[in-house]
């Protein structure tokens, strides 16, 4: 290693990357995984690099060879709970941190194979919290749905109808569509079966998608949410509208540490969706696979999520804002090909695989617009904070989805988003390697 004096010691202030990376052995890393990361007798640090593409390609300063794991430590929350780390300058363009402390297991992300970019090891869940941190789902925004829930039902009395519903319970882009395309496309598989079909809608929030099935398609449907608060509004919008429970029912908890046959105690599902909430968890490996025990062979499937371009990586920007912003783990996500190998391993065939990116990128920006559009009007009824932190999401999701095809001016067309992201003409040459899509697929028979 390049030995430099000790330079500042990191604060949340000072942090411009919330990640660094640690590499090892194959052989080191069975100890480290339960003992934490700790300096061995020769040396006088841990030694991390800050996470940039060449880190995480195993390229790492003061390394002669590639290290076989690549361990990703949540320096954020470490320092946040009071461990020290140092940055120093060092050759290149990678910048290394240092630190004296033991790093207890509770603050890696994941550990990666470098060879075959597997992930070996990721994180449990994270906690309620860490999804609460994001600000689609905050306080502020809890209270605007509960209030704007009560003026529908009251404005609407005796009338009042499912899609009433429909500008406050659904957390996802482009409305029922996604809803509409699953049911047509698997519609004579699923007709004939009415009331007798079960679904499962994995990360349910406020219900808007599960409501749908239950009453336009006439399913029988299960949703499952983590949030407490979501999960009483999905219920209270069930009460105004009389939905009884053995029609559609909503379990609170984190799917991936249910109990399969809690969730299952209905029997097994003909159908399971879930949009915009597989981006949340990080462990593709049991969420597949309870999928696939919940899922009754032959069942059906449409999953709308985020995804990478084939052969590309997102920028250490756009990760930053999908951790921070987004509750993305490590802002990552999986690439066409990597979806399909994931959900084949469970035996979840993907039918088709649909590129939303084009016209997410539209409803986003529309979206943003017409908030800031209507900012001062949002302010007085539903307060600063509501303002401010559903703002910053909005904007963080524009310039997360930045590239538009056509989009003519888009200072004249969009001015709050080109105000509110910094947008400028060269921002259009920025390669848009996120993506949306929506997967349809069915269980292989056994
Ligand atoms: C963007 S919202 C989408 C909600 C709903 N699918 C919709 O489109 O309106 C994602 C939801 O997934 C939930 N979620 C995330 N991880 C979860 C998990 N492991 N188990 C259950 N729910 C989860 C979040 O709490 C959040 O309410």
């Amino acid at each position: 290693f390049f030995f430099a004096p000790l330079a500042m010691v990191m604060t949340p202030d000072s942090m411009d990357s919330k990640t660094i990376l640690h590499g090892t052995t194959a052989a080191n890393w069975d100890l480290i995984q339960s003992k934490g990361l700790q300096k061995s007798a020769d040396t006088d640090f841990v030694h991390f690099v800050k996470l940039n593409q060449a880190a995480e390609r195993g390229i790492i300063v003061g390394l002669q060879q590639s290290p076989e794991v690549l361990i990703y430590v949540d320096m954020a929350k470490a320092v946040g709970d009071g461990l020290v780390f140092n940055e120093r300058p060092c050759a290149g363009e990678q910048t290394e941190v240092v630190s004296a402390s033991v790093i207890p297991p509770v603050y890696f992300t994941k550990a990666v194979e470098t060879a075959t970019k597997k992930q070996i090891w990721t994180a449990p869940m994270q906690s309620q919290e860490k999804i609460k941190e994001m600000k689609l789902y905050s306080n502020a925004r809890v209270k605007y749905t509960l209030h704007k829930t009560m003026d529908i039902a009251f404005e609407k009395g005796e009338d009042l109808k499912p899609e009433d519903m429909l500008p406050v319970d659904h957390l996802h882009y482009l409305g029922t569509e996604c809803m509409d395309d699953f049911f047509n496309r698997y519609a004579p598989h699923l007709k004939e079966q009415g009331r007798a079909t079960r679904a499962l809608d994995i990360g349910s929030g406020a219900g808007g998608p599960a409501r749908y099935m239950a009453t336009k398609y006439q399913f029988t449907v299960t949703g499952i949410e983590y949030l407490d608060e979501f999960t009483k509004i999905f219920r209270l919008m069930n009460r105004l509208l009389t939905i009884p429970t053995s029609i559609l029912r909503v379990l609170q908890g984190d799917f991936l540490k249910m109990d399969a046959t809690d969730v299952c105690s209905t029997g097994k599902y003909q159908v399971f969706t879930s949009q915009l909430a597989m981006l949340h968890i990080s462990d593709k490996a049991t969420l597949f696979q309870r999928c696939a025990e919940c899922l009754a062979d032959d069942g059906v499937f449409m999953i709308e999520d985020y995804h990478k371009r084939s052969g590309t990586e997102i920028s250490a920007e756009d990760k930053e804002l999908l951790a921070r912003d987004v509750a993305v783990p490590e802002g990552e996500a999986m690439t066409e090909e990597q979806w399909r190998e994931e959900l084949g391993a469970h035996g979840l065939v993907v039918d088709e695989f649909v590129d939303m990116t084009d016209r997410w990128s539209l409803f986003i920006w529309e979206r943003c617009e017409a908030f800031f559009a209507s900012a001062e009007a949002l302010t007085a009824e539903w307060g600063p904070e509501y303002v401010a932190e559903l703002g910053h999401f909005y904007t963080s999701v524009a310039r997360l989805y930045h590239h538009m095809d056509n989009a003519g001016d888009r200072r004249q067309k969009f001015p709050w988003v080109c105000r509110m992201t910094k947008w400028s003409a060269a921002d259009e040459a920025k390669p848009q390697n996120l993506g949306g899509c929506r997967i349809f697929g069915r269980k292989k028979l056994q």
